[in-house]
């Protein structure tokens, strides 16, 4: 007979952005002439920067010549990709990073939900709430939890984000060996300085644990002193692994292409406490199970930093970026308290209710997709996310809605 993972049972019925569009669809269905407004989940809207596609179709031309066609390429992403990044998102800051310590992939989410497979199943592992939802389904799927129970999955230390602490979560009353971290942050928008920062590079270094840091929004940081990557932080090479996209900052949501940074000086250990590189672990379990992005899609994205690549990219941050300034203002002249859209495409409202009420009201009254506090943790009730991913016109016209509805 064969058997289930019984620990999908344990999962809510559906992933929080299919329940979502679920029920925008069922909305969509009943009420066919409403013209929807979606700011709920991160999509960008705005079309590839033009050093990107220009990119993309020459090496689509070379894959149509034998002379020039690639089969399998490394699966670890192409040097000419790999050194790129090295150089200019991080040795361009004072960050130590090598070519052979980035892995390209299809995705940040995809990376961030796999990476705890190299690790024990008996970790203990430290999840901030509100959290993106990935992080903690996939320990789950892992087995690393107990069931839930009142929102949250037992055998899971939960690290609290609240307005009192500015949603950047204190460090652990237990020891933990995993910690998972995201700044700027999905969903709350917030971003932590240098020295919080360094406060949770410091804890893992001293309990040897191990920061898996989310910086797929690290385009969006405008404020010169904060860090845009954990390894500006002392110390940080050898207890952190860094996700990195494409998606947000390039338009890549449907090109795909990311990369995970994996320093050689990154240990976990073993159960008699040898220690292993987690490069090795990583480049073994990725060399098996992914076979890279395709050259066309590495070539586009080696030209996000190419001099007309790195100005088109800048105007396309700064266009959301001016989508959530917009959001925050309207959002706080109707009388809400909001944080993030300053560094982050996201605003994080106090929605004073329930936040799926607070989201049946925004989509049946204002014909506008938010995407519900709750549906990020507990401590995300109350609260609702609105996403700047759209045209401006888009956003213009929900604030328009929402405060005419309200
Ligand atoms: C979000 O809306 O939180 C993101 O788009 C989800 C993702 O990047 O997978």
């Amino acid at each position: 007979m064969i058997k289930i993972n019984e620990n999908y049972l344990k999962l809510q019925a559906s992933y929080l952005f299919s329940d979502i569009a679920r029920r925008v669809s069922t909305y969509q269905q009943a009420n066919p002439e409403q013209n929807l407004i979606k700011l709920g989940i991160g999509d960008v809207t705005r079309a590839l920067p033009a050093a990107c596609v220009e990119a993309f179709h020459a090496a689509v031309d070379e894959m149509a010549s034998d002379s020039t066609f690639r089969g399998y390429g490394p699966e670890q992403g192409y040097d000419f990709l790999r050194e790129v990044i090295a150089r200019e998102d991080f040795q361009a800051r004072g960050a130590a990073i090598e070519a052979d310590e980035i892995f390209v992939s299809d995705g940040a989410k995809c990376d961030s939900g796999n990476f705890q497979e190299i690790f024990s199943s008996d970790i203990r592992v430290a999840i901030p709430d509100p959290v993106y939802p990935v992080y903690v389904d996939t320990n789950v799927m892992a087995g690393r939890t107990g069931e839930a129970r009142d929102g949250r999955y037992e055998g899971l230390v939960y690290l609290n984000g609240n307005s009192d602490n500015g949603f950047i979560p204190d460090l652990p009353e237990q020891p933990v060996d995993l910690i998972y971290l995201c700044f700027p942050n999905n969903p709350t928008g917030a971003m932590a300085t240098r020295e919080q920062l360094q406060k949770w590079v410091d804890y893992a270094r001293e309990n040897r644990a191990i920061i898996l840091y989310d910086a797929a929004y690290e385009a969006f940081i405008q404020d010169d002193s904060l860090p845009h990557s954990i390894y500006e932080l002392e110390g940080s090479r050898e207890v952190a692994v860094e996700f990195r996209s494409f998606s947000k900052t390039a338009g890549f949501t449907g090109t795909r292409c990311a990369f995970t940074v994996v320093p050689k000086s990154c240990m976990a250990y073993t159960e008699s406490g040898e220690a292993v590189p987690v490069h090795d672990l990583w480049n073994r379990r990725h060399t098996t199970k992914f076979n890279s992005v395709s050259y066309p899609v590495q070539r586009a994205a080696e030209a996000v930093y190419s001099p007309e690549g790195k100005g088109q990219v800048k105007e396309l941050v700064a266009y959301y970026l001016n989508n959530a300034r917009y959001i925050r203002e309207n959002m706080e002249a109707l009388g809400y308290r909001c944080i993030g859209g300053e560094n982050s495409p996201y605003i994080w409202i106090d929605g004073k209710t329930d936040s799926w009420e607070f989201f049946d009201r925004l989509l049946n009254d204002a014909g506008v997709v938010c995407t519900p506090g709750a549906g990020f943790g507990k401590c995300g009730e109350g609260y609702i996310r609105i996403s700047a991913f759209n045209s401006f016109e888009n956003v213009r016209e929900a604030m328009t809605r929402i405060s005419n509805s309200l």
